[in-house]
């Protein structure tokens, strides 16, 4: 029993997550049209940081520890499907960090990618989301 409340939560925080990995790109999009210093820009450098730290952060650290303790309790840790999930999952956190990353660089004026870049990224985390949830709900090795 307690073990499906700790999925549930966790499934609930992957969801927060991957609502916020998704944005968060979508921000950059639209604050790369405003002119660096702007009363826009310092509109869209406060929506990136709240959302952020409001909902990206946090999340980042409730999937980790609930789906550790998942893994933990039935020994997933030996399982193939585990180890690539784990990897995608490593794959997925450091794409959180480069964002944010990239949310810094924008708040000082520099903009690094094209729009048409950022949104060629945010394929990134949709790709590496359908991955994960195969391999946790089918376990195919
Ligand atoms: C960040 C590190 C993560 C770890 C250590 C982790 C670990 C786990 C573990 C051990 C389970 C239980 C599997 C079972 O009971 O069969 C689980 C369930 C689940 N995880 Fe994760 N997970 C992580 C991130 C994610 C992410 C990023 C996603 C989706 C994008 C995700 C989606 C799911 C889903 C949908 C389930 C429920 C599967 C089911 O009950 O059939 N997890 N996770």
């Amino acid at each position: 029993m307690t073990y499906l409340w700790l999925k549930a939560g966790h499934v609930i925080f992957v969801i927060f997550w991957m609502a916020g990995l998704f944005m968060l790109p979508r921000y950059f999009v639209y604050h790369q049209e405003a002119a660096p210093g702007s009363p826009e820009a310092a509109l869209w450098i406060d929506r990136e940081g709240k959302l952020l730290k409001i909902i990206l952060w946090p999340s980042l650290v409730v999937v980790w520890v609930l789906g550790l303790a998942l893994a933990m309790s039935q020994g997933f840790f030996a399982q193939g499907w585990f180890h690539a999930k784990l990897a995608l999952v490593l794959g997925l956190s450091a794409y959180h960090v480069w964002l944010a990353g990239y949310a810094r660089a924008l708040a000082r004026g520099e903009r690094r990618l094209t729009g048409r870049h950022l949104r060629m990224l945010n394929e990134v985390p949709g790709i590496a989301a359908a991955l994960i949830v195969v391999l946790v709900i089918v376990k195919p090795f």
